[in-house]
């Protein structure tokens, strides 16, 4: 099928390769020319583990192909994706004018039809603005459109793996002819009949569940699954609290809830609390959306209260170790959102800096790949080489981002180097007795 991906950001790339791996033809559109002069040049915009490689075959193919032009993205598509970013507004609403503008510019340049997919996490209602801003925009009689919505649940960091082999593929629908496109359009992934460019025995797995809703249910899928995920991870953080005032260990409650199928394992990691370009901001436009419509989501307030409570912890954290936080050395490992991602939009790591910053004290930081972006976020950030020279001086240091790099350093040579050989680590990436053993002053979360 021909497509078009409009935004090449961490869904939009990952979207568009990964169609066109499985045999689509895709052009992606950005209207960040820096972004399209890099994907052009064979470079990536950002780092997601096997993307690179995705993107220069199917490139090379003949299958995948950039432009800053919508008109030259659209002309040859019969389906468009919209994968353009919905920013947080001050008062928590998503900003949808990128959807909008991208959904105007469809309605005014398409010569044939199209079928109008968002992609973008939006607040139910979208599709229907969606499909009037493509009524008064496009040359309606002529021409004709559908809209579906096509929520993404990648995770940035497996993001490839994520979209090849997905729990679900939601779409939501209001005429059969959109159904029988997604349904075309993802039969390979659905039916697992695509060569995988990441397992080798995925095919055993059957098929990919295919649900079809309404357009408003699949909106409302997305929103609702994030925000279930971040009460999860905002439970086991209260759940930690708890446990550093009875003396009890919040990995193993987290372990003994986990086992019970009905809960999972999953997302009840106490620590820092969650960020990224997802979960904050979608939960705050579910919270909107919802009293919008009459109805106070109170449980997702109070979600989102806990986790911007997360950060004031560790300082004060901090402040019970340290005593004046002005000109102590903190070093701080991590600073993405999340390990395997350079994404540091809404990341703990960034918010605690600058508190830290606020208070005076002296920071250094290391990331394994978001340096550079973090910088562009925070310009004043002392970057260092390595994480030994985060340690180097350190009265405390912060374990903010779970990445796997740093349990395999020589922590030995960590604390040799440090003032103080106190860590903070708010991701329990540590095994606490070793760290002890070893001499640290080692302080996990709810632990
Ligand atoms: N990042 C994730 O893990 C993830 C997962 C699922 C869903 N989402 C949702 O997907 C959407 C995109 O997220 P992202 O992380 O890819 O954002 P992003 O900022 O990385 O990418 C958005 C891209 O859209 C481009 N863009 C903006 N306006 C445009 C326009 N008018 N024309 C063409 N291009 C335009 C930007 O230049 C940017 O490259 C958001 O709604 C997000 O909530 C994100």
């Amino acid at each position: 099928m021909q497509i078009c991906v409009v935004g090449t950001g961490y869904v939009g790339l990952v979207t568009g390769t990964c169609l066109a791996e499985i045999g689509h033809h895709v052009v992606g559109v950005d209207d960040d020319r820096r972004k399209i002069d890099t994907l052009k040049a064979g470079g990536i915009p950002i780092y997601e583990p096997g993307l690179d490689e995705l993107v220069a075959r199917n490139r090379q193919e003949g299958r995948l192909a950039f432009t800053a032009e919508l008109k030259e993205g659209i002309e040859a598509a019969t389906v468009v994706f919209i994968c353009v970013g919905t920013p947080p507004l001050e008062d928590g609403d998503a900003d949808l004018s990128a959807v909008e503008k991208v959904a105007r510019r469809i309605g005014e340049l398409s010569s044939s039809y199209k079928l109008v997919v968002e992609k973008s996490t939006v607040p139910v209602h979208t599709g229907m603005w969606i499909e009037k801003t493509l009524m008064v925009y496009g040359h309606r009689e002529q021409i004709e459109f559908d809209v579906a919505s096509n929520p993404e649940f990648l995770r940035e960091g497996t993001a490839v793996s994520d979209f090849l082999h997905p729990d679900r593929i939601v779409v939501g629908v209001e005429h059969p002819r959109a159904e029988r496109l997604l349904l075309e359009l993802y039969e390979p992934i659905v039916n697992r009949t695509f060569t995988c460019p990441v397992h080798t025995n995925c095919r055993d797995a059957g098929p990919v569940p295919f649900l079809v809703t309404d357009i408003r249910s699949a909106e409302l899928i997305k929103h609702a699954s994030n925000s279930f995920l971040a009460t999860k991870i905002s439970f086991i953080n209260s759940v930690a609290d708890l446990c550093e005032l009875v003396g009890a260990d919040v990995e193993l409650v987290a372990a003994g809830m986990g086992l019970d199928r009905r809960i999972g394992r999953a997302f009840l990691n106490a620590g820092l609390g969650f960020g990224g370009f997802c979960f904050p901001k979608d939960l705050q436009a579910f919270v909107k959306i919802a009293e919008k419509c009459g109805h106070d989501f109170r449980l997702l307030r109070e979600v989102d209260r806990i986790n911007q409570a997360r950060i004031r912890q560790m300082i004060r954290k901090l402040r019970d170790q340290l005593w004046i936080l002005k000109d102590k050395v903190i070093g701080v490992w991590g600073l993405s959102f999340k390990p395997d991602t350079d994404d540091v939009r809404y990341s703990p790591a960034i918010a605690l800096i600058k508190q830290l910053l606020t208070e005076g004290a002296v920071v250094r930081a290391y990331d394994p790949k978001a340096m550079e972006k973090a910088r562009e976020a925070l310009p004043s950030l002392v970057c260092c080489q390595n994480p030994y020279e985060v340690a180097s001086g350190a009265d405390a240091l912060v374990v903010a981002t779970e990445w796997r790099e740093f349990e395999s350093l020589d922590l030995m040579q960590v604390k040799g180097m440090m003032q103080r050989p106190l860590i903070l680590d708010g991701r329990n990436l540590f095994d606490r007795e070793k760290m002890r053993s070893m001499g640290f002053e080692y302080l996990g979360v709810g632990r």
